[in-house]
């Protein structure tokens, strides 16, 4: 009897553990805080370094300069007639500093989620415009242009 009970134990754990080995982070909208559907992601963007993103929460394209200058160039085209050149901030807030309307942009999954589904007024989703590996890339560049206190750089810790 104590046998039986301890292989069905191991058959459990045997079945269970491929399935920690998939889990995957939940991502949500900043405000509504509903899961996130990547069925209306922009085609491309299931790159190595996204499904990496999806599995860890750390943009694997941070400090990568030859990525940080392309997703420069996105940015200039996507977020900086809201956000400012230099992403000091214009209609929309700076993102270079350490202030912070939703606290969660402090780390990369936070700031992910802002930019896939938007958040209030003109930010809207940008999966209609970006793919998911475009927008980790102007997140490398976001990151890049830090200028606030370096102790609350929640991405690098
Ligand atoms: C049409 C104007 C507009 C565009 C384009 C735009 N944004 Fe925004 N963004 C805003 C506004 C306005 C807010 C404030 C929304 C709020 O508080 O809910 C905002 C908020 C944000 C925030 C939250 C900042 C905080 O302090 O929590 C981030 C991050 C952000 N935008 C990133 C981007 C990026 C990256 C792009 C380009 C891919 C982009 N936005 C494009 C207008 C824009």
């Amino acid at each position: 009897m104590k046998s039986k009970r301890r292989s069905v134990l191991v058959l459990a754990l045997a079945a269970g553990l491929p399935l920690l080995a998939q889990a995957e982070i939940t991502f949500r909208h900043a405000v509504t805080g509903e899961t996130l559907d990547f069925e209306y992601a922009k085609a491309g963007g299931d790159t190595e370094a996204f499904k990496k993103f999806k599995e860890t929460g750390k943009n694997p394209y941070n400090g990568d300069k030859a990525v940080i200058e392309k997703g420069h160039s996105l940015y200039l085209s996507a977020c900086s007639g809201c956000h400012g050149h230099e992403a000091e901030g214009k209609i929309g807030p700076g993102l270079a500093d350490d202030y912070w309307t939703y606290p969660r942009g402090t780390m990369d999954v936070g700031l992910f989620e802002i930019l896939y589904g938007g958040a209030n007024g003109s930010m809207g989703p940008q999966y209609v415009n970006l793919n998911t590996d475009e927008m980790l890339q102007i997140m490398a560049w976001i990151r890049s242009a830090y200028k606030g206190d370096p102790a609350k750089a929640e991405w690098l810790k």
